[in-house]
């Protein structure tokens, strides 16, 4: 009998090549995972395609929920943004698939898993250090980075083998979606200074062609875990699918990103992430009422760290876990709710409240009710500047070029 290797199975042309091509070379017989994170609306057709490419078994598993509450959740409170631009929907679906490839493997017996990533991005890098850090003895092929084909060769290798070639396959773009959202590359994106063609977008509407009426979403969260949308509950994964849609059709949640890739590579993506822009921007709105400021300059910081890390593929380390503890403690007081104004393509945050504001209307107000004591500022005022005065008398106050 020959040996098994499970395969992440996403429907496209260079999958549905595997399949035949780890028969063809390795002898393997192929269980195609199919992994639901939000990408597509039928996957029995994705299904019966990969059974009829030769696949001896396709597994389709819905991880929406897994996806939402241990990944995209737990980045949303770290306010987690690649490079200040990228909320990391590709990024974060990769950790949760490789687990389940590993589950898979383990549960159907196979020696092998195999993935579709070439060897110029970061998605191989994310497969294969989670697998090794799952399971070390598992063998990992990547038949996208080994076979050598160009796109034609690869169309004409599906069509010598009857595979049908995906209409998709005909776009120069390279696109991989799920509810965080939606990344978009290759053709004329390669050039930098193109302006994204609007054929590229699905999820978001023309800022043009938006609603010429503003529209209002009131999101309430939880201890940083977005859980009504004006003021109705909803689950996660409906609240965010609810959000793409809404905010999309404002226009809001296209992002152009000049990225700096873990493999050394400059590269142009463009993103819509429309839910991710919302909840991101009405999170860390909500943090800034309930955090102090303190808190807040320090969380930004491991933010950064937060961000890279699922960038590079490390989200099975420890340092992972220690950042989560940290970022799960700081949650405790985020709760509370965040309006939001959405009107072609732009986001603002026009109001906040919660319980636990530290937000004082009495310290604050320059009207009757101040309770700020504007007595004790000169006592403050000269202690803080000490230093300063003591610095100034001594050594001057002068520019690089004169000391
Ligand atoms: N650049 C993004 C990342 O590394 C997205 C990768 C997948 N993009 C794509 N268009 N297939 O996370």
């Amino acid at each position: 009998m020959p040996d098994k290797v499970v395969l992440a199975y996403s429907g496209g042309l260079d999958t549905s090549v595997a399949i035949k091509w780890l028969k063809e070379k390795y002898n393997l017989d192929v269980i195609a995972l199919t992994i639901d994170v939000g990408n597509e609306p039928d996957f029995s057709v994705i299904r019966q395609k990969a059974l009829k490419v030769g696949a001896v078994k396709a597994l389709v598993t819905d991880a929406k929920e897994l996806f939402v509450n241990y990944f995209i959740f737990p980045a949303l409170q770290a306010d987690a943004v690649y490079e200040g631009q990228y909320p990391l929907a590709s990024a974060l679906s990769r950790p949760l698939m490789a687990k389940l490839l590993v589950d898979a493997a383990m549960e159907e017996g196979a020696s092998a898993v195999a993935h579709g990533c070439t060897g110029k991005g970061n998605d191989q890098v994310r497969f294969e250090v989670s697998i090794n850090a799952l399971s070390p003895e598992l063998k990992i092929i990547a038949p996208a980075r080994e076979w050598g084909m160009t796109r034609e060769e690869t169309i004409n290798y599906a069509q010598r083998y009857g595979i049908p070639v995906p209409a998709t396959a005909a776009s120069p773009y390279s696109i991989d979606e799920n509810l965080w959202g939606r990344s978009i590359e290759c053709g004329v994106l390669e050039d930098p200074w193109v302006e994204s063609p609007e054929e590229v977008f699905t999820w978001t509407r023309s800022p043009n062609e938006a609603p010429n009426l503003p529209g209002y979403v009131e999101i309430g969260f939880d201890k940083g875990i977005p859980v009504t949308i004006d003021d109705q509950e909803m689950g996660g994964v409906s609240l965010i699918q609810h959000l793409n849609e809404l905010a999309g059709s404002h226009g809001v949640g296209r992002i152009d990103h000049l990225e700096n890739r873990l493999v050394g590579i400059k590269s142009r993506e463009i993103y819509e992430a429309p839910a991710a822009a919302v909840l991101l921007q009405a999170h860390q709105a909500l943090e800034a009422m309930t955090l102090s400021k303190d808190q807040l300059r320090f969380k930004q910081r491991v933010a950064v760290e937060y961000a890279d890390l699922i960038y590079n593929g490390l989200w099975f380390t420890s340092l992972h876990q220690d950042l989560a503890a940290y970022v799960k403690s700081s949650q405790r007081f985020v709760t509370g709710t965040v309006r939001l104004k959405l009107f072609k393509g732009s986001c603002r945050v026009v109001g906040r409240k919660s319980p636990k504001s530290l937000y004082s209307y009495g310290l604050a107000t320059y009207d009757k009710g101040d309770i700020f004591d504007q007595s004790a500022a000169p006592g403050f005022i000269h202690i803080w500047g000490l230093p300063v005065i003591t610095q100034a008398q001594v050594q001057g106050i002068s520019s690089v070029e004169e000391s």
